[in-house]
């Protein structure tokens, strides 16, 4: 039964040797009454010849049985060598066989090609079988070399990993919440940590100076390709230091994990870029730099414009700007409506284009354009011959979304057609920084915070909390790799009166409110609490990255469908009355 070597470890410098190895069988051959199977276990596979009297039994095994053997390494006959596989220069000749167990046939063939093809809820369904797969198994050995990775940094960097609970309160003003009713206190709840960002302030105050923790958050989103209900943060948090501090931190850490996984040197210092000039020149907070079409601003040129709609948009403080996909003046009348439809559902009115064929300009908007204007545009957009340009006229921050979008749905149709190549393994990391600490919301005529409420204003901003938080810039940073947000953090408020003025003079939370929620904090930071700041990475989009995918389903051992749902344990379920009855809820929809 002991092993004495795994499926991917026998040589030439084994020959001759009696071994034992045990797996799961990948593959079962017959060779004119001599069988082979391709036994595999978490390493690797080695080719296992019967051809003695063991070869009856042999041949009964179907995929996936797991089997054990006892055998000689012996030399493959020539005609036989995978110079492909460490292994492929050896076979063992079998003189024992142990079935441990017989398998039915899998649902789906567990090989790379084969999975990837088959609806991801079966995959999901057969979760163990699926994470058998070579890819899936790759993609639980990066997560965790990347997780150790992590781990070991922030040891040499003399931090705590120091646990916080995942059973909190309920503080509604960030993402939706998964409530839990308590037992004991009839009627009231705890809520799953979103992140454990009240805690490792509270670290701070209490001393700890360096935090980090691989912490669970839960939040009751949307779900998306990159966004689960459970995922994993590299959560941070550091005192006495400023935001120089942090981004070499990180720098260090992204630096030592990409070398140990991918033996990647990543360059450092990452660009900055600050928020405004991000959504200028790519229409997004969350740039993807590995390709050019920035957006240029035209509301200078078309002041004057004989289209009204740009003029007017001028005229009423709203930017008029455009951008050249470049090479994609082949664009089909559907992938136009569809890009006009994406469009409209991010509140455009319009998306006006200028396509560049035989060196001549088609566009329903072109008769409105002087020679100057269109000289004007060619020089700054750089139009040439089969280019095309699309533009968007509204208020400065909608304009730049809907290009942005758009500019990004452009890449995809250049990369569909070959004309552009997106590589997954170049890593344009950057950061975004110099966020406005608060949003205004038109429709509910209040603030909101833009990360949250404890991040500390840019200090030359401070005395504009009073007359226009709107101008405010917060000390937040945000670390983006090729259009993905990986990471997110800011400078906090340390001083109790600076952050109940945000609590109560500019996001305008009533007295009583502030007190139930934040009272403790607020009191906590009385008795010395250090200026700090933090950061939290998403371990599990980070994960995603370096495996190259883009989805974070993939480097989760058991995550929940698009539907949040866990097929395979079969999660949520109803419960029994009885259950209900204890923790003092009543449902409106009756228990089964
Ligand atoms: P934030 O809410 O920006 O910041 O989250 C930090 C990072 O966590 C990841 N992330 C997610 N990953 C998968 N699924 C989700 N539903 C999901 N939501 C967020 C992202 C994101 O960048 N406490 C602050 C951090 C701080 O200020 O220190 C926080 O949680 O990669
Ligand atoms: P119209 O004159 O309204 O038919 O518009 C002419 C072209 O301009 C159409 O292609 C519209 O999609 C486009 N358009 C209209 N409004 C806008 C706008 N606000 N921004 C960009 N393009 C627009």
């Amino acid at each position: 039964m002991k092993r004495t070597h795994h499926c991917a470890q026998l040589t030439k410098a084994n020959l001759g040797a009696t071994v034992s190895l045990a797996g799961w069988v990948d593959s079962v051959r017959d060779h004119g009454g001599i069988i082979f199977v391709d036994l595999r276990d978490r390493e690797g596979v080695t080719q296992v010849k019967f051809d003695s009297n063991l070869r009856a039994e042999a041949a009964q095994l179907k995929d996936e049985s797991v089997i054990g053997i006892v055998g000689k390494v012996e030399n493959r006959p020539d005609a036989m060598v995978n110079r492909n596989l460490p292994t492929g220069e050896i076979e063992i000749d079998a003189t024992e066989l142990t079935v441990h167990n017989l398998a039915e046939t899998p649902p789906f063939p567990l090989t790379d090609v084969g999975g990837d093809k088959v609806n991801e809820d079966l995959r999901l369904t057969y979760r163990y079988l699926d994470l058998r797969r070579p890819k899936m198994r790759k993609n639980l050995a990066v997560r965790h070399r990347a997780t150790k990775s992590v781990r070991d940094y922030f040891d040499s960097q003399g931090f705590y990993e120091v646990e916080t609970p995942a059973l909190f309160k309920s503080t509604p003003e960030g993402a939706r919440e998964y409530l839990v009713p308590s037992r004991i206190h009839a009627g009231q709840f705890y809520a799953l940590s979103q992140s454990p960002q009240q805690f490792k302030q509270i670290l701070m105050v209490a001393g700890v100076e360096k935090y980090f923790q691989i912490a669970r958050c839960f939040r009751d989103e949307d779900l998306r390709a990159d966004r689960q209900m459970e995922f994993t943060q590299i959560d941070v948090e550091v005192s006495f230091i400023d935001r120089e501090g942090i981004y070499a931190l990180f720098e260090g850490m992204l630096k030592k994990v990409w070398k140990d996984v991918l033996n990647h040197d990543l360059p450092t210092p990452f660009p900055r870029l600050a928020y405004k000039d991000a959504m200028n020149r790519y229409g997004v907070d969350k740039p993807d730099t590995r390709f050019a079409m920035e957006l240029v601003d035209f509301s200078d040129l078309f002041k004057t414009s004989n289209f009204k709609v740009f003029a007017s948009t001028v005229a009423a403080h709203g930017s008029v700007k455009a951008f050249n996909a470049k090479g994609l003046a082949d664009v089909t009348q559907g992938e136009i409506t569809a890009l006009e439809e994406v469009a409209k559902s991010l509140g455009a009115k319009g998306l006006a284009f200028i396509k560049v064929e035989n060196g001549e300009w088609k566009s329903p908007i072109v008769k409105f354009f002087t020679d100057a204007e269109k000289a004007e545009l060619t020089k700054r957009l750089n139009i040439e011959n089969g280019d095309l340009i699309f533009f968007a006229a509204a208020p400065w921050e909608r304009a730049c979304a809907i290009l942005g979008r758009a500019r990004l749905d452009c890449a995809q149709l250049l990369v569909k057609r070959g004309k552009l190549a997106l590589r997954a393994d170049q890593w344009n990391f950057l950061w975004v920084v110099d966020f406005p600490l608060m949003s205004y919301d038109e429709e509910k005529g209040s603030y909101a915070a833009t990360h949250h409420p404890f991040t500390a204003p840019v200090v030359e901003d401070t005395g504009l909390l009073d007359t226009d938080p709107k101008a405010v810039r917060g000390q937040h940073y945000d670390v983006v790799l090729n259009g993905m947000e990986l990471g997110g953090g800011s400078i906090r408020i340390h001083q109790p009166a600076v952050q109940e003025k945000v609590f109560k003079d500019v996001l305008k939370i009533p007295a009583d409110v502030v007190e139930s929620r934040f009272g403790y904090m607020l009191n906590a930071f009385k008795y010395g609490a250090p200026p700090h700041g933090g950061i939290a990475f998403g371990l599990d989009r980070m994960c995603a990255l370096l495996c190259g995918t883009t989805s974070i389903r993939d480097v989760i051992a058991f995550p929940k469908t698009q539907k949040a749902q866990d097929l395979m344990a079969q999660s949520p379920t109803p419960v029994t009355a009885k259950q209900l009855k204890e923790l003092h809820i009543q449902t409106v929809i009756p228990p089964q």
